[in-house]
This record gives C-alpha cells, sequence and structure tokens, in this order.
C-alpha cells in the first residue's frame, strides 16, 4: 500500500437498545469533521432488530434470583449476526468488540491514542438494566471497558463519551483550531493537566489575568505554563477539597 492509496473510514458500530440517542454525534464538530472527511464510519445498531424472541423481548430475569433484568445471549448473538450477516465468531475475529461494564478497565487517554492508531473495525455493546449474561463478555466480546469507577444506568453515553475521546485524536477531525500536542494528559505537558487560559476582558469584576501573558516573553510565557500545568496536575491529585479550594481562591 503506497501513502497515496486512500484509507478505508474507521468502521465503529454502537449496538444498544436506544440506537437514535446516539444521532447526536453525527451533529458535533470532531466526529462530524472526521465523517465527512472519510476517517470515520459511525452506526448505531438497534439490539432489538433482530430478536429471535416474541414481541423482540431481549431481556430476562437473573438465574439464582436477585432484583433487575438481564439482556440475553440469544437475543445479543442474533443481533450481531443479523447486522454483520456472518457466525459470531467471525466477527470476533475481524473486530474488536468492547461490552461496556462498569467493571472493565477503565477507559483513559493512551487507550483513545491506541484506538486512534490502530483504527481496528469496533463494535460496542451498550449494556441496560443489569447488564449482559455473562456469556456476551465470554463468547462475543474481546474485551470489558468502562468509563469510570462509577455505575450509569446503561452504556450510551459511555460509548459517546469513548467515541468523543477517539475520533479528536483522527488527523484532520479537530481543524485548526485546537491542538492536540499541548492538551491534558499529552506528552508536551508530562501526562498532566493543561495549563490556564485566559481571554478578553483583562479585567472582570476585579478577576485579572496574570500579567505575565501579556508581556510578549515566549519563553517566560511557556515557563510559567508548564509551572501552572504541574501545580495544577498535583492539586488535583492532593485532594477534591484541595482543589476546589485553590479553584475558588
Ligand atoms: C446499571 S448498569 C449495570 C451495572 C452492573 N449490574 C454492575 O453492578 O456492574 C447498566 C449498563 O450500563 C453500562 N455502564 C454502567 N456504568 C458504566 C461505566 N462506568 N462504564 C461503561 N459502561 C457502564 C454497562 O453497559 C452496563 O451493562
Amino acid at each position: 500500500m503506497s501513502a497515496d492509496d486512500p484509507i478505508e473510514p474507521w468502521s465503529i458500530d454502537v449496538l444498544t437498545l436506544f440506537p437514535h440517542w446516539l444521532q447526536w454525534l453525527d451533529e458535533v464538530r470532531p466526529i462530524r469533521n472526521a465523517t465527512e472527511l472519510g476517517l470515520l464510519a459511525l452506526r448505531a445498531l438497534d439490539l432489538r432488530e433482530h430478536s429471535p424472541l416474541k414481541h423482540r423481548q431481549v431481556d430476562d430475569t437473573p438465574y439464582g434470583g436477585g432484583a433487575g433484568m438481564v439482556l440475553r445471549i440469544d437475543a445479543v448473538v442474533a443481533a450481531m449476526e443479523g447486522h454483520y450477516a456472518q457466525p459470531v465468531e467471525d466477527t470476533r475475529a475481524g473486530r474488536r468488540v468492547v461490552v461496556l461494564t462498569p467493571a472493565g478497565r477503565t477507559f483513559d487517554d493512551a487507550m483513545a491514542i491506541r484506538w486512534a492508531q490502530e483504527r481496528r473495525p469496533t463494535t460496542i455493546l451498550c449494556g441496560r438494566y443489569e447488564g449482559f449474561d455473562y456469556r456476551v463478555h465470554e463468547h462475543v466480546a474481546t474485551e470489558e471497558v468502562s468509563i469510570g469507577p462509577y455505575v450509569l444506568s446503561g452504556g450510551e453515553v459511555a460509548a459517546m463519551t469513548m467515541i468523543d475521546a477517539v475520533a479528536r485524536k483522527l488527523p484532520g477531525a479537530l481543524g485548526n483550531e485546537e491542538s492536540l500536542s499541548d492538551e491534558t494528559f499529552s506528552d508536551a505537558l508530562d501526562g498532566g493537566a493543561e495549563y490556564p487560559h485566559y481571554t478578553r476582558p483583562a479585567d472582570f469584576r476585579g478577576w485579572g489575568v496574570p500579567e505575565i501573558l501579556s508581556s510578549g516573553h515566549h519563553a517566560e510565557i511557556q515557563k510559567w505554563r508548564l509551572e501552572q500545568s504541574r501545580a495544577r496536575t498535583e492539586r488535583n491529585a492532593a485532594s477534591p477539597e484541595a482543589s476546589a479550594d485553590a479553584t475558588t481562591s
């Protein structure tokens, strides 16, 4: 393959009970840019569409008892095989199949960079209720991912969060107005917090802007920014209370 060969759009499918919720993604800028540039092909797939059960049922009560409903393995496999028109094993061999669960590996910036570099076709399975029958994790998914240590009501917001974080890392998705190189978690900031930004007015209700930023001394400004980045990283790592005190003082 030569450098001039057109690249295939990166396929990301989201399997969900609420496909229309994902429409929001088509409107937001980094994702829309990536789609328009042919870098991304995003689809929301209906988990109910191929259900083999009466009334397109997809959930059932848990074996062993307990509260809540569990998403059935047969419904998930039927959805995967219906949408991809091949055995689920073949889809699993050819795509990253992510099952969203709060118990999964935490999605972070490093994972977003890796996904954006690999551009491996990806399917994201959004749970609801008590989540999926565990055979979905064992036999359908290739990995379990969480967006953080808290429990959401469903995977849709988590899927949108991950897609937004990854799509903006695709070359050209951000346009010229924003830079990935100096933002929070970047190597340029040693993986730390971004430095503070200010804009006009220079004085608002007596709240000023650090003078250094109007000095025109680029090297000094850069030094100040790195110091601020380090201080902000340490402050926010220390404790939520310390961080809140610093931002309100
Ligand atoms: C109410 S949660 C199920 C929680 C599950 N019973 C448990 O205790 O781990 C329903 C669905 O929301 C999604 N979800 C909840 N929290 C999440 C998180 N932190 N990251 C990613 N997905 C999450 C998952 O797809 C999950 O199946």
